[in-house]
């Protein structure tokens, strides 16, 4: 049976890592007049975004930090978008820009993604970025993974020798994964959709990070008993009511949750503690680009 002591509270975890930012922000503030400031840009009015949005600027205020919203109608050109992004380059109250993805279909992403100076990326999704993460030097690191990191070593305290396993082979998720958890000195595998004998290779796994998008595929026979289980999949299903929905992991949680040693729910997991994550990337890039000590969050 399922017993509350196994689950990652996401949101108890992100409400701490907010006070400790918070308490990061004071600090920096008082003692080099420096205040950390993020600027979010919205194409479009994707209701989903918007909320995202929303959220992040409060968030960023309650901490103390400086917010910068700037929402721009659909029908805005890439030059128009990338002639901002260039505005917030050069804009030193600006420590951390953030262009909220999907974009609209007439804007390449990937040109926009390259436009940030990559010391400003607090998404970590620049080239740059992931070269540096890569090679073990100082990159801004995408949130979701490295806020699983952050859950990790917080239940596991180190995680050297550990087997890992991460389905999905994204480049906002697995890959940065599998990069950091390399760096905390795990064997790593990284399954994904042509991955042979799968629920095999998950059983080897001491952390299981699940990261595919498919809707609970992941069985509480492919879990190694006492294994830490973190689930990055938001999938919306079909609820028990007509015209209802709800959101489940990639993981069979109720199933999991019974194998596992610990696992992260959904929702109340990894999401809450994204936007968190996001805030200790503007401190950290904040600090590093006024070339001060960057404090540990
Ligand atoms: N849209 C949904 N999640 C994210 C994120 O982490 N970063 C950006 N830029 N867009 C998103």
């Amino acid at each position: 049976m399922t017993d509350r002591k196994n689950i990652i509270d996401g949101k108890a975890f992100a409400e701490g890592l907010r006070a400790r930012i918070t308490e990061a922000v004071a600090t920096i503030k008082l003692d080099h007049a420096l205040v950390p400031g993020l600027a979010v840009v919205l194409v479009g009015e994707d209701p989903a975004s918007q909320v995202y949005v929303r959220n992040k600027a409060k968030q960023t205020v309650a901490c103390g930090m400086q917010s910068f919203e700037h929402r721009l109608p659909v029908e805005t050109t890439q030059q128009e978008l990338l002639d901002l992004i260039d505005r917030l380059n050069a804009d030193d109250a600006v420590h951390g820009i953030l262009v909220q993805l999907p974009l609209p279909d007439h804007i390449e992403e990937q040109a926009v993604i390259d436009a940030v100076d990559p010391d400003k990326d607090v998404d970590g999704f620049h080239v740059i970025n992931t070269g540096r993460l890569a090679t073990g030097a100082a990159a801004m690191v995408p949130c979701t993974p490295l806020g699983c990191l952050m859950m990790l070593q917080d239940r596991l305290g180190d995680l050297s020798g550990l087997e890992a396993v991460i389905v999905g082979r994204s480049n906002i998720v697995g890959k940065p994964m599998a990069a950091l958890l390399i760096g905390a000195n795990c064997t790593v595998t990284v399954a994904h959709s042509r991955t042979r004998n799968l629920p095999d290779v998950c059983r080897r796994a001491d952390i299981l990070v699940a990261a595919v998008g498919r809707p609970e595929m992941i069985r509480g026979d492919w879990i190694k008993p006492g294994a830490t289980v973190i689930d990055v999949g938001i999938n919306r299903v079909p609820g028990a009511e007509e015209g209802k929905t709800r959101l489940v992991g990639d993981v069979a949680f109720a199933e999991a949750a019974a194998v596992a040693g610990a696992i992260t729910p959904v929702p109340g997991g990894v999401g809450p503690m994204t936007i968190a994550v996001l805030l200790r990337n503007t401190v950290v890039a904040a600090c590093r680009q006024a070339g001060i000590a960057e404090p540990t969050i």
